[in-house]
């Protein structure tokens, strides 16, 4: 008989209903304002925890938004799955281009989601992945408890950098300690093509300010005569790419790993439909770094994109100013071996050699991350092959993905663990985006393939031993 199906199938409804309490609270990690809300949405995991069967559980603070723990140990002997995941959440603006409000979830179904998906801000990332855990364990708990020991981390603040949570792992090596870390806060490549994550990119990501004049002027007064900042800022940020899309950092590119013909032609295999992408962003052509696919420039390559950019004058009407100030949010994402610190580096000391003297620039680096890559030989990774060959009847595919989940690389220098990235979400969910929706088939299928996962994982460990 297939694992736990009467349970889950027993309590597919309430385990919906669980999941839409949680993506009502405004848990924004990045708004000072949801503060309470933070507090809520970590309030609502324990107490899910704790019903589910786990011990130990408590909210832990750290210098920012607390962190949920929680364990099953039933043996030391056997080995420790640690789960992670995140209950903060993206901003949702802009809000006028949500279909429903982002907090008030609803279901609708999609061309992509037939079956039905849920619409609100954290379905996909990372609420509904993360609580596929909480319901997996339950279900496990209820009809006959884990086969190895379990432990839970869910964090608070992975939307704004995880900045907290390298100081809460070096203070409780201890308690987290564990053989591997299971997450899912990724994708895979499609309902019926299975995947696991098998790299994400590292991040930099910087601040620019360009200050012209000492205040705003009258552009027919001092226009032609001072520099434009504005101007200036536009024409540097162009000067980050050369005509192949390359980025112009002088030593930018030192310390990325070569990636073999064979290599990339095997990753070449994952299936990709670039007309399909192209209908579904409504673009006429795909744009990126010469010599590379859509698939490769968006896992194996880095890349720098401006996120943001403002100054002068944005109001109604017009106003006839030349700006003192303008401003740039910068992100670089990195790939092995790059290493964030040094391209921050590399960034300042390039950036402010482009600025001619008629300006003054400051950059302040953000949040930046390592870029990891997890083994495919190793049990913790055959488990998850096993898991979701048995709930999706096809083997999963190995494949680099280009966000960013930082704490990856932490775990792996200060746990001294590898990361298992299980995602089930799709790239189509609209994640950091207006309309973020999961898909009840994906949710359902989570739940059902974890607790293989932890059947495959034990029974692996054990003939290993
Ligand atoms: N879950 C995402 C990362 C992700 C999404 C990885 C899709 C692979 C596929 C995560 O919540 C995220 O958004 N990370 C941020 C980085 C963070 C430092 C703000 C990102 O990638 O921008
Ligand atoms: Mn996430
Ligand atoms: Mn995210």
């Amino acid at each position: 008989m297939e694992l736990l199906k009467p349970y889950l199938e027993a309590n597919k409804q309430r385990f919906l209903d669980e999941l839409l309490e949680v993506l009502r609270i405004p848990s924004v990690s990045a708004n000072p304002h949801h503060k309470a809300d933070m507090e809520r949405a970590a309030t609502f995991f324990k107490e899910k925890l704790i019903a589910a069967g786990a011990e130990n559980v408590e909210i832990c603070p750290t210098g920012g938004h607390p962190v949920v723990y929680g364990e099953k140990i039933i043996d030391k002997k056997l080995p420790t799955v640690l789960v992670y995941g995140h209950y903060d959440v993206q901003p949702p603006d802009p809000l006028e281009l949500w279909e429903s409000p982002p907090f008030e979830p609803v279901i609708k179904k999609t061309a992509i989601h037939p079956e039905g998906a849920i619409f609100a801000r954290g379905s996909a990332d990372d609420k509904g992945q993360v609580y596929m855990y909480v319901k997996a364990f339950e279900a496990m708990m209820q009809n006959g408890g884990v086969p190895c020991n379990i432990k839970f981390m869910i964090e608070g603040e992975e939307e704004i950098g995880s900045v907290h949570l390298g100081d809460f792992c070096k203070s409780n090596v201890d308690k987290l300690a564990c053989d591997v870390i299971l997450i899912s806060d990724t994708s895979i490549v499609a309902n019926d093509v299975p995947s696991i994550t098998t790299g994400l990119r590292g991040l930099a990501y910087v601040e620019v300010e360009v200050t012209g004049a000492n205040r705003d002027l009258h552009s027919g007064v001092y226009g032609g005569a001072v520099a434009n900042p504005i101007n200036v800022l536009a024409q540097m940020i162009a000067d980050l790419h050369d005509k192949k899309r390359k980025i112009t950092i002088p030593h930018f590119y030192d310390d990325v790993k070569v990636i073999s013909k064979k290599e990339r032609k095997e990753m070449g295999k994952a299936p990709f439909d670039l007309a399909a992408y192209k209908t579904a962003l409504d673009i006429d052509k795909v744009h990126g770094e010469k010599g590379y696919t859509t698939s490769e420039r968006v896992s194996i390559r880095p890349t720098l994109d401006v996120n943001g950019i403002w100054g002068g004058y944005t109001g109604e009407g017009a106003k006839t100013v030349l700006p003192s100030k303008a401003y740039a949010k910068i992100s670089m994402r990195l790939v092995p071996n790059q290493s964030d610190e040094k391209i921050f580096k590399l960034f300042e000391a390039h950036f402010q050699s482009l600025a001619p003297a008629s300006v003054k620039v400051k950059v302040t680096p953000h949040h930046g991350g390592m870029p990891a890559v997890t083994p495919t030989d190793t049990p913790e990774y055959a488990a998850a092959h096993q898991a979701m060959e048995a709930t999706f009847g096809k083997a999963p595919i190995p494949k680099r993905e280009g966000g960013s989940i930082p704490i990856v690389a932490l775990f792996e220098k200060v746990l001294g663990s590898k990361s298992v990235l299980m995602g089930f979400g799709l790239d189509s969910d609209a994640l950091h985006s207006p309309n973020e929706h999961y898909g009840l088939f994906n949710y359902y299928k989570g739940i059902e393939t974890i607790p293989y996962y932890f059947k495959y994982y034990a029974a692996l460990k054990k003939s290993n031993t």
